[in-house]
């Protein structure tokens, strides 16, 4: 089989980079979390004060983003290509409340999307890969081999989520982590610019009662369809 572009998108917590990193494995492919780019630039905002309340100091910000270092490096021990801001690996802090609650402020802003998108793009130049976001299969790569499109119910969501942070420093009760999804769901599906919404072509798959294993048959299920791997 050729290498494949292969686009993951669907709300917050439906298991996207679950299953991006799963299918990457089985298929030697790079996976990359393009959600991980738009909070690492959140992380960088908070730490900067450039975010107060809802309001994001774009003038002094959107200057900043060309002088980012923001890369992925591969980490054996974890299996998971991991995020780095400026030098720091910063994969477990960009996972708490703190960013998870201001995200979707940073990704509406049209310029940080394009800087986003255009790292993005760049990493996708060679087949091969996996990446999962909001936009992959609408913007990021329109013309991607395979587009999946993952749902589940909010509360299903937010049960992961909640068990997630569980096991981090930073936990969240169940009402803050269900608040963050809903509000997330609403901004992301109805922003200007690259809202959420499942591309025409793309597949859906609801895992709502689906371990990670069976939502990664499901896919290989697929693949093996369309491409006969
Ligand atoms: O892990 P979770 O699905 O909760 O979110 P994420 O994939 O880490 O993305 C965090 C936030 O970044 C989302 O709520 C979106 O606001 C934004 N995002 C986006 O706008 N476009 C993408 N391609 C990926 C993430």
């Amino acid at each position: 089989m050729r290498d494949l572009t292969i686009a993951i998108d669907g709300f917050s917590s439906t298991g996207k980079s679950t299953l991006a990193k799963l299918l990457a494995k089985e298929l030697g492919y790079i996976h990359i979390d393009s959600g991980a780019m738009y909070r690492a630039i959140t992380l960088y905002a908070i730490e900067n004060g450039m975010l107060r309340g809802s309001e994001v100091n774009e003038f002094e910000l959107i200057p900043q983003l060309d002088f980012l270092d923001i890369h992925f490096e591969f980490n054996p021990q974890t299996g998971k290509n991991e995020i780095y801001l400026n030098g720091e690996n910063v994969e477990e802090r960009i996972r708490e409340m703190e960013v998870s609650s201001k995200v979707s402020i940073i990704a509406k802003v049209p310029e940080i999307r394009d800087y986003a998108v255009q790292m993005q793009r760049k990493l996708g130049e060679k087949s091969g890969i996996v990446m999962d976001g909001r936009d992959i299969g609408t913007t990021v790569f329109p013309n991607a081999d395979l587009k999946i499109y993952l749902s589940a119910s909010a509360e299903a969501r937010a049960i992961r989520r909640y068990e997630e942070l569980l096991k981090t420093e930073h936990p969240a009760t169940y009402e803050e982590v269900f608040r963050n999804i809903s509000e997330r769901d609403l901004m992301d599906s109805t922003r200007e610019v690259s809202p959420l919404k499942k591309a025409e072509d793309a597949v859906e798959v609801d895992n709502g009662q689906m371990t990670p294993q069976q939502t990664l048959e499901t896919v290989l299920q697929i693949i093996r369809e369309r491409f006969g791997a």
